[in-house]
């Protein structure tokens, strides 16, 4: 049996804020069990829901040293759709309303989480073959591999993966201050190492140290060794591109289904969808105080509203889309500007737009199911997990050619008839809008055309399962 622990700072179903926690939440109960004994650890946040807490076994505790202060870890272990998950106690660290604040109040906290998460193991008594980290809160986990964590015969020869959701977020400060907090010597600190444009970059700790790097699909594997989607790390990527590969995130196929979906108001799948999925825009037309009617284009946005989506673009045409006879349904949060962007347009344009400035999974779902189109003009997209929601509910992704959208994502061919959605390569706001008039005339005029789109959309298949695979033979291969 190969044993693998998963370390991250989120994870469906306990603690979401992005993409990371769904992928956290659904691919170690994907993976074969009778080879591969797959747990995961996350922190214990005050904020993850009673009905999980309450289920949590509590098993031990101890102190460890941190920062010249002796810090309390507690234990909780929790079974949850045959997966171990192990969850570190610490109220001092864990006990905000999000799992995310101040940055290097974020460095301090998850350098805490890495140190504990190893710490932990041998009380807990499993000894994973590999540690698969991801994403900078993890960063120093590898680094503590290599460096053979508190010496002794348990941590000897532990592989590591670091898997990049997202290179733009790397826990940067100065070295002295992350020195203190990771405790690890001056040695670490050059810049072959840790240091990085004069600070210290607990990403790039990972990535110097781990056995193995992935990240979310190919095309961003590719990306991230060039100086534009770099982030400043693409010379060390480049340099490590024997260890670097893609692999594409899948989705939970049982928690995004529109046959058994709990959210939505009616029921559809791929047969019937012509028929029933229309129900579902109807009730959202009226629930969110939009035009009830079935012939209006109604196109989604979920995500976080932040500048990696592409909303700079969405902003400079919105008024020239809002001409059209198109609905605009958004739900996400982030930066101010793009919250009171959307305000402003659903006060302007109020039978068209609806702006829902706030996290729901409910309201994403019933937007996944309503909505004829799905909006996702990234300026970059390590993978990308809505458009793949989009396509498993038969609504048609709008994307920039970018990153996992790229790869997820065939464009409309009219001539040969192929293609699950429409996209554009240019990071430009009239390119963004002839893609969606040109989707808006195929769906107004061809109507027959835009459903064989629906078909083939539903037909793709991006559930874990050859994902799953991929990471399993590197594991193998890395344990030989
Ligand atoms: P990222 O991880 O960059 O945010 P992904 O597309 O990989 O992007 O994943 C986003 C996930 O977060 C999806 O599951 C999406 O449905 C969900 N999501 C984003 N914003 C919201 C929101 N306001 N309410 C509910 N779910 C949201
Ligand atoms: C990140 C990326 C997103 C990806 C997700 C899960 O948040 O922004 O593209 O799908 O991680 O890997």
């Amino acid at each position: 049996m190969k044993k693998i622990l998963f370390v991250a700072s989120e994870c469906v179903p306990f603690v979401k804020t992005g993409g990371l926690a769904d992928v956290v939440g659904s691919l170690p109960k994907c993976f074969d069990k009778r080879y591969f004994d797959c747990r995961v650890i996350i922190p214990k946040y005050l904020c993850i829901k009673k009905e999980y807490t309450d289920r949590m076994e509590y098993i031990d505790n101890f102190y460890m040293e941190y920062d010249g202060k002796s810090q309390y870890v507690g234990i909780f272990k929790m079974e949850y759709e045959g997966v171990i998950f192990y969850f570190v106690d610490n109220e001092y660290f864990f006990s905000g309303s999000k799992p995310y604040g101040d940055i290097l109040w974020d460095i301090e906290k998850f350098i805490f989480f890495s140190r504990a998460a190893l710490s932990v193991l041998p009380v807990v008594d499993f000894r994973p073959d590999i540690v698969h980290c991801h994403d900078w809160q993890t960063g120093l986990i590898p680094v503590y591999l290599k460096e053979r964590f508190h010496e002794g015969e348990f941590f000897r020869d532990i592989k590591s993966i670091m898997t990049i959701h997202n290179l733009k977020f790397q826990g940067t400060w100065d070295v002295k201050t992350i020195k203190a907090y990771s405790g690890l010597p001056d040695y670490f600190f050059s810049p072959d190492k840790l240091e990085s444009y004069k600070d210290a970059n607990l990403l790039k700790g990972g990535l110097v140290y781990a056995d193995a790097i992935t990240t979310v699909s190919k095309t961003y594997a590719e990306e991230i060794k060039t100086k534009f989607y770099g982030e400043g790390l693409d010379g060390l990527l480049a340099a490590r591109t024997k260890d670097l590969r893609g692999i594409v995130n899948g989705i939970d196929y049982d928690e995004y289904d529109p046959n058994t979906d709990k959210f939505i108001v009616n029921r559809y799948n791929a047969k019937d969808y012509r028929k029933e999925k229309v129900k579902n825009k109807k009730a959202l037309q009226q629930e969110l105080s939009l035009e009830v009617n079935d012939k209006k284009m109604m196109i989604g946005i979920v995500s976080r509203l932040t500048d990696q989506k592409g909303f700079d673009l969405i902003a400079y045409i919105m008024d020239e889309l809002c001409q059209m006879d198109v609905q605009i349904v958004v739900l996400g949060t982030g930066e101010e500007r793009y919250e009171n962007m959307f305000r402003h347009f659903d006060w302007k344009y109020s039978n068209k737009v609806s702006a829902n400035i706030y996290y729901s999974e409910e309201l994403s779902h019933k937007i996944y199911a309503s909505c004829d189109a799905f909006l996702m003009p990234s300026l970059f997209e390590p993978c990308g997990l809505s458009q793949l929601m989009a396509l498993r509910y038969g609504t048609v992704p709008i994307v920039r050619e970018t990153g996992g959208l790229k790869d997820t994502v065939e464009p409309y061919n009219e001539y040969e008839s192929t293609g699950t959605g429409f996209s554009f390569v240019n990071y430009n706001a009239h390119e963004m809008l002839g893609t969606i008039r040109y989707a808006h005339s195929v769906y107004t005029n061809k109507k027959r055309e835009w459903n064989k789109i629906i078909d083939r959309a539903m037909a793709a298949d991006f559930s874990w399962h050859a994902s799953a695979m991929k990471y399993q033979e590197m594991y193998d291969w890395l344990i030989g």
